[in-house]
């Protein structure tokens, strides 16, 4: 059978397809968007992770009819009131890169006391066309730092300090991260109950 991962970030998609290499039965092939052919993409307009992350699984499977596995995510800083959480991706503007949301956040963190406390959270569901049919949370807790560390990962991962490690999550290997990662978290209890259901015969 054929799983989607809906996703067109290179390193989120590289991370997903890590975690099901190591957990997936054999008769399961994993596809990208890439792999499949063009379609059109929902518009994430809903006011949390959940609701973003349902719209873009049960978009996908409908559209391709397909088992679909969508997941939004993103950074949710205290100080800031929880921001940029639904708005990480495009945090600096529509033409946002991960450098410029990383300056903006650390220019509206410079004037305000440490620790800027911090998390990563993500909403995983996965879908057939029409229904939902698993759907799972995952959270890491942390702390941004002044300055940027680490060459792994993508998006605020330089900036963001593991709590209780004294390495960002750009410093840990991608195996590392997704066994402590809100994505990982996330990924592996959708999976767990695709299985649990019989979905992979
Ligand atoms: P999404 O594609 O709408 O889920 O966008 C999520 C955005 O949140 C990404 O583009 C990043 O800016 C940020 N984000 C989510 N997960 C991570 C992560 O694991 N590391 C760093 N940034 C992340």
């Amino acid at each position: 059978m054929k799983l989607l991962i809906a996703t067109r970030n290179r390193g989120k998609a590289a991370e997903i397809k890590a975690l099901l290499g190591s957990g997936m039965q054999k008769n399961v092939e994993v596809l990208t968007l890439p792999d499949l052919p063009a379609t059109t993409e929902p518009r994430e307009k809903g006011k949390t992770f959940a609701e973003n992350a349902r719209i873009k699984a049960l978009h996908y499977a409908k559209e391709l009819k397909i088992l679909c596995v969508a997941d939004d995510s993103g950074l949710s800083v205290d100080a800031l009131g929880g921001r940029p959480g639904v708005r990480s991706a495009r945090y600096a503007g529509e033409q946002a890169t991960d450098e410029k949301n990383i300056a903006l956040l650390l220019e509206e963190l410079l004037p305000r006391p440490k620790p800027w406390t911090a998390a990563f959270v993500c909403v995983a569901v996965a879908a057939l066309p029409g229904r939902v049919i698993a759907e799972a949370t995952g959270r890491v807790d942390g702390e941004i730092v002044s300055a940027p560390r680490g060459e792994s990962g993508f998006g605020y991962d330089p900036v963001f300090r593991v709590k209780g490690s004294p390495k960002t999550m750009a410093e840990h290997t991608t195996e590392e991260k997704n066994r402590i990662s809100h994505r990982g978290q996330a990924i592996r209890l959708v999976i767990e109950e695709l299985r649990n259901s019989g979905m992979f015969g």
